[in-house]
């Protein structure tokens, strides 16, 4: 994995087992001591897992089906805990201390703390990074988490590297880093398996990105119900219809094409372009058409070796 650092620009950590970038040291005690409250909703995913697509889903159940309050940026109204830790763009401007992007960039940890309540919340951390209220179990808030076949979160994360934080390997090489868990937040089984071993848990709720696709409205109910909320028949297909993927492609809320835009016009990869979109594909079983048939073998063996789900 020589290549990795020049490859993903950025030196790499392990916490606690966990593969992140040296910078997330400066926000890891913040993290960790952070103080959650009972009525925040958390959603929690391994990246690229469906996390957007299952924030404006809780948001829209939370806010009546108000989309005018969704109209706001997605990571100003359900920020991303460790955004300033994580995120390349973020990590670049807290290091020079650019006071003029936003504080859910640059002191992501800090604005959540400031946020009224109800709270809500992105975190892409593993259960064993989670702040430590969450773990003990002292406090209680709603956490929705997303899960998805690891063959198309690799293809998908491969394609979000490139996009958004400067990857300049091919995707073969993106596979072994995956299936070695050297990528963000792995290892992807220690991430999954950290919240489906706490199914139990009364203030979790457990959801797949292929349930999503193949019947998005019996998801809705299932999440307005561990939610407290009730959604008559037209407002499950109401938000739906919000949610369906021509619409988030096109909401400028959730697509990101203003980050996308940001990173070319001040040219944070150099001469990498930016180039795709956010919401790009959103397909199952993508791998069928992208992994060799050598690469599907080998994420088979790891697959029964490591899910217990
Ligand atoms: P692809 O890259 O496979 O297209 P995350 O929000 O966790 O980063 O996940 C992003 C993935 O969710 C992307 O997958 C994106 O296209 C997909 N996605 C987002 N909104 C979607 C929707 N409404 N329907 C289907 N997929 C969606």
């Amino acid at each position: 994995y020589e290549t990795l650092t020049e490859k993903a620009r950025t030196n790499f950590i392990k916490i606690d087992g966990v593969f992140l970038p040296e910078d997330y040291k400066q926000i890891a005690d913040a993290v960790e001591n952070f103080e959650v409250r009972d009525d925040d909703v958390w959603v929690c995913s391994f990246q690229k897992s469906g996390t957007t697509w299952t924030q404006e889903m809780v948001w829209g159940i939370c806010h009546e089906l108000n989309f005018e309050t969704a109209k706001a940026p997605i990571n100003e109204r359900f920020p991303f805990l460790e955004f300033s830790g994580v995120i390349t763009t973020a990590r670049v401007a807290m290091r020079d201390n650019n006071t003029s992007v936003p504080s859910w960039v640059l002191n992501s940890v800090e604005f959540c703390d400031n946020l009224p309540s109800p709270r809500y919340i992105k975190c892409h951390l593993p259960f064993n990074l989670l702040p430590r209220q969450i773990r003990t179990g002292e406090k209680k808030p709603k956490i929705v988490y997303v899960s998805r076949n690891p063959k198309d979160v690799c293809i998908s994360f491969y394609h979000h590297s490139k996009l958004l934080e400067g990857y300049c390997g091919n995707f073969e090489e993106f596979c072994e880093l995956f299936l070695g868990d050297h990528v963000f937040y792995a290892p992807y089984w220690n991430h999954v398996n950290g919240y489906w071993d706490r199914s139990n848990m009364e203030n979790l709720l457990l959801l797949r990105f292929e349930d999503m696709k193949m019947d998005l409205s019996s998801v809705i109910r299932r999440t307005a119900k561990f939610l407290g909320k009730n959604l008559s028949n037209d407002e499950v297909k109401l938000l739906a219809d919000h949610l369906s993927f021509a619409k988030m492609k096109n909401n400028t809320s959730v697509n990101k094409k203003t980050t996308i835009e940001y990173i070319n016009n001040m040219k944070v990869f150099g001469e990498q372009k930016s180039e795709g979109e956010f919401i790009r594909n959103g397909g199952v079983g993508q791998w069928k058409e992208a992994m060799s048939e050598r690469m599907v073998n080998r994420f088979d063996e790891w697959i029964a070796k490591y899910s217990k789900h």
